[in-house]
């Protein structure tokens, strides 16, 4: 496949930024999206220009380093994929392909498709954790049976990857859909109830900081999260804050 990419580049945090076209030839439809920004990359090292700045680690859906908006989707056309997961032949020879990092006002851009998502760091240090004495007398995990159902339901808030493709979907850039998954994840099971009044205050009061907005019930943000994290984590969220500010000290 030969490809246009328009992609947004910008030096640093202070700079204006702007799109600048680039054309890939040769390109396979095996080829995983990133891989094909690795062939650009290449490209402009040995032309002797600055390689694109683009966040990536595991490159298998793990992570949640990889961001992108592409064609004005966050992770791209694919449902269920990571960007990292989403392959080539999702496009067409001749396609030009628009790339841009995540954007919220609480995603800072660092550098060209680089954007600074420590926010979602400083909401899960507020409450996103349980305490467990490691002193050696470790409660022994199975001493405290979990109704499967529970488990199950707790396991599914837990695979999210912390990507923020959620924020950068959603036109509000809430980043409910992240802090109900984190939530739930605890409230869920017995060793979460016991700080749970706090986690929740805590987490929403860190995420309302950081200056995401709030969630006006669209559900773009279930759509195009890269580990189907549903709605109804968002509602058990409220549901923990609202029982936890009447219910507080
Ligand atoms: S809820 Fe989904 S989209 Fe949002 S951070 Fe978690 S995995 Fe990413
Ligand atoms: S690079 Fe780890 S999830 Fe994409």
């Amino acid at each position: 496949m030969n490809l246009t990419l328009k992609i947004w580049r910008q030096k640093d945090s202070n700079d204006t930024g702007k799109m600048v076209s680039y054309n890939v030839t040769d390109i396979s439809d095996h080829m995983s999206f990133l891989e094909m920004l690795d062939v650009l990359n290449e490209q402009l090292v040995n032309s002797g220009d600055a390689p694109v700045a683009f966040d990536h680690d595991c490159r298998e859906g793990i992570c949640g380093m990889c961001s992108l908006q592409i064609n004005g989707e966050a992770h791209g056309p694919d449902r269920g994929v990571t960007t990292c997961q989403l392959h080539m032949r999702m496009f067409k020879d001749g396609d030009t392909i628009t790339i841009e990092p995540f954007r919220a006002k609480a995603f800072p851009v660092i550098k060209d498709l680089v954007v600074d998502r420590s926010a979602f760091d400083r909401i899960q240090q507020a409450g996103g954790y349980i305490s467990v004495n490691t002193s050696g007398n470790t409660q022994d995990a199975n001493s405290i049976p979990i109704p499967k159902a529970d488990a199950d339901e707790a396991m599914d808030a837990a695979t999210c990857i912390g990507c923020g493709a959620c924020v950068a979907t959603c036109k509000n850039a809430s980043a409910m859909l992240f802090v109900g998954a984190k939530v739930s994840q605890y409230a869920l099971l017995p060793q979460g109830r016991v700080e749970a009044k706090e986690r929740v205050m805590n987490m929403v009061n860190q995420m309302d900081k950081e200056g995401f907005g709030n969630c006006t019930n669209t559900g773009a943000c279930e759509v195009e999260c890269p580990k189907g994290i549903s709605l109804t984590t968002i509602a058990r969220m409220n549901r923990e804050y609202l029982s936890a500010s009447v219910t507080k000290d």
